[in-house]
């Protein structure tokens, strides 16, 4: 198995770290358009092959689209990420442009891949890849909800002393710091559930920090966070290639799934080796469902700033 990843910075050689150490795969490309800058990372990277003890193999290159031909999968991290004090929304101008411009060439080389978009704002560059080319929706998949779960198991681990192995609680909606919703109605920890083992004062903090999760972290660190978003693509990728149909939240193409269509919003989808299989229905409660119809005002809001590109 093959699979290359577009921009070879944080996110993206932080996924490839992760790829490597699990030997996930046979083959990583890394590709940026920073002369020598993914030369560099895969050369790094290569060097952790005997003390880390991995057998995969990893090659970075300067805006060579040819040697990422055949790819499995592709992961698109290319752009820019967030400074402190904006939002993710702030960066569609730039990165419309470079994720549009990166699929087609990816897809010259790669026709049958699996696209993982991971840059932002996800779930408008993922239904700028679906409206852009003739694809079959089950093959792009955004990646925010992973992450987001990951950081709302953080956040309930901290305020329960729950492990977060024994916790189970998963965010829909869009990813963003207003859009996404953690679905503390159906959260349980030790198959109990939450709701009934914190008051609702902590249950909203837990789930008002976890909205602002990403915020936090670009505060604290003066740019958006790499380490769990590199390993939440990491566990896309691996549940793609190990075809493990397990349910994870990922935007993708809704055709009136969840009473919504023509966008791309986080799910729980059944994921396999030819991307997303289904979408699958969750007994939310209205609450939920009312915070999921205003996420998908929201990110269809955001996607009309792609009038002329699709
Ligand atoms: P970064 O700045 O460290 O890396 C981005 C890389 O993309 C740079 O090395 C840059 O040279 C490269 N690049 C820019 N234009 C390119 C092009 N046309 N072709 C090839 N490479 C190109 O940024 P970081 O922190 O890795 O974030 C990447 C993106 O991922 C950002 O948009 C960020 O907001 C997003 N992100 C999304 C998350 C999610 O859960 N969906 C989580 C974290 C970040
Ligand atoms: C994150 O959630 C900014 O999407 C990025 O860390």
């Amino acid at each position: 198995m093959k699979v290359t990843i577009v921009g070879a910075g944080n996110v993206g050689s932080s996924c490839a770290e992760y790829i490597l150490i699990k030997e996930i795969v046979d083959e990583i490309v890394l590709l940026d358009i920073k002369d020598g800058f993914a030369e560099g990372k895969a050369l790094d990277l290569t060097q952790t092959t005997s003390t880390l003890g991995f057998k995969s193999k990893v090659i970075g290159v300067t805006n060579d689209y040819k040697s990422s031909s055949n790819s499995d999968i592709v992961v698109i991290t290319s752009g820019i990420p967030r400074k402190p004090g904006m939002t993710r929304e702030e960066l569609i101008g730039i990165n419309a442009g470079i994720v549009k411009s990166v699929s087609e060439n990816l897809l010259m080389y790669s026709p049958d891949a699996i696209i993982i978009v991971v840059s932002n704002p996800m779930d408008t560059m993922t239904y700028l890849v679906n409206k852009s080319f003739d694809i079959s929706k089950n093959r792009v998949i955004g990646m925010g909800g992973i992450l987001d779960s990951s950081r709302f198991k953080t956040y309930i681990s901290l305020a329960t002393n729950f492990s977060q192995h024994d916790i189970d609680a998963m965010v829909i909606g869009g990813h963003g710091d207003t859009t996404m919703i953690p679905l503390t109605s159906i959260s349980k920890c030790d198959n109990k559930l939450l709701s009934e083992i914190v008051s609702n004062d902590t249950l909203q903090k837990i789930s008002s920090d976890t909205m602002v999760g990403g915020a936090t972290l670009t505060k604290l660190l003066g740019t958006s966070a790499w380490y769990a978003p590199g390993a939440s693509v990491s566990y896309l990728v691996n549940a793609i290639v190990n075809d493990t149909k397990e349910i994870l939240p990922c935007s993708v193409y809704l055709e009136g799934e969840y009473n919504s269509e023509d966008l791309c919003i986080g799910v729980p989808v059944i994921i396999g080796k030819n991307g997303f299989e289904e979408v699958v229905n969750l007994d939310i409660n209205k609450n939920e469902i009312e915070m999921f119809e205003k996420s998908v005002k929201a990110v269809k809001q955001t996607n009309l700033a792609l009038d002329g590109l699709i």
